[in-house]
């Protein structure tokens, strides 16, 4: 059913154009949500942007395209100016911006105390600045009650993730929600983390994806034997965003099938 404009939630997803942030923009236009897809790249961001408005029209949903490095404050600042000069409020905004500098990294350039430099700086500006200057960049736009903040952290922040750094950056994310949920929590905010296991069919493994000897061993790890696809994460994030989530607040989901406990 059609939502009426004017209660048409606005949603500002990171990272939207592909993996899991695609599905979370799919799953609010569904609800037909005014969605704001973030990334770098023009391409897959106006490309999914097309696909799920025409897909999603039905239910006024749709998508909007908006290209951010965010990890640039004057980027971060020029989302908000867009934003609020076309909706003057964000009723959600999804961190899902991030990945692993190491997937894909040149032989040897993790390599020495530089490497070290490289790859632990690279894992803070792309997991932990983009959600902090997007949401510091939109905390004043955010509807108060009944604004939603969801980042996304993973499985690693629990397990390591073979050099440290990008688990160590996700980590950096627990700290952050739970000041933040205890500063909006009295505006009737809600600030939650998602922390996924492995999810298949995204960018995060790069263009070759998972190993298959890797990606067994990732499956045998889940209680339920199987990967996770973008759309546990994404139907965890809408749930956290509906007004039935509103006392759930300071809170890290695992959606993983048990890996971290798995045996
Ligand atoms: N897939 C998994 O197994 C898994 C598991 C646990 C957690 N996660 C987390 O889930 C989130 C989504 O990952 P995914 O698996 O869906 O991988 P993905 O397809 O590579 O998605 C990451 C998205 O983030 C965007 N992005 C990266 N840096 C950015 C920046 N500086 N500014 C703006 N956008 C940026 C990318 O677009 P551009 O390159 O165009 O900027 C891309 O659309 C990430 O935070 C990831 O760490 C994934």
């Amino acid at each position: 059913m059609a939502t009426p404009e004017t209660q048409r939630r606005i949603v500002v997803v990171s990272g939207g154009g592909t993996g899991i942030g695609r599905a979370v923009c799919a799953a609010f236009a569904a609800e037909g949500a005014e969605v704001v897809a973030l990334g770098r790249r023009a391409e897959p961001l106006e490309r999914t942007a097309k696909e799920l408005t025409a897909e999603h029209a039905a239910a006024g949903g749709s998508v909007r395209a908006l290209t951010a490095d965010l990890t640039e404050p004057a980027e971060a600042e020029r989302v908000r100016d867009d934003l609020r000069a076309a909706y003057g409020r964000v009723d959600v905004v999804v961190n899902n911006a991030g990945g692993n500098v190491l997937v894909g990294a040149p032989e040897g350039a993790a390599d020495g105390l530089a490497g070290a430099a490289w790859h632990w700086t690279g894992n803070f500006r792309s997991n932990v600045l983009t959600a902090v200057l997007l949401t510091e960049a939109l905390r004043d736009l955010l509807a108060a009650p009944g604004g939603r903040v969801v980042l996304l952290s993973s499985i690693a922040a629990y397990r390591g993730s073979g050099a440290g750094s990008y688990a160590g950056a996700k980590a950096a994310l627990h700290p952050y929600m739970y000041d933040l949920a205890a500063d909006l929590g009295p505006r009737g905010v809600t600030v939650n983390t998602v922390a996924p296991g492995y999810i298949a069919e995204t960018e995060f493994f790069g263009p070759d994806g998972v190993a298959d000897a890797r990606r067994r061993m990732l499956v045998e790890q889940a209680m339920n034997r199987r990967a996770g696809a973008p759309a546990d994460v994404a139907e965890t994030v809408r749930w956290l965003a509906s007004p039935a989530a509103g006392h759930v607040t300071g809170q890290i989901i695992q959606v993983n099938g048990g890996a971290e406990k798995g045996r």
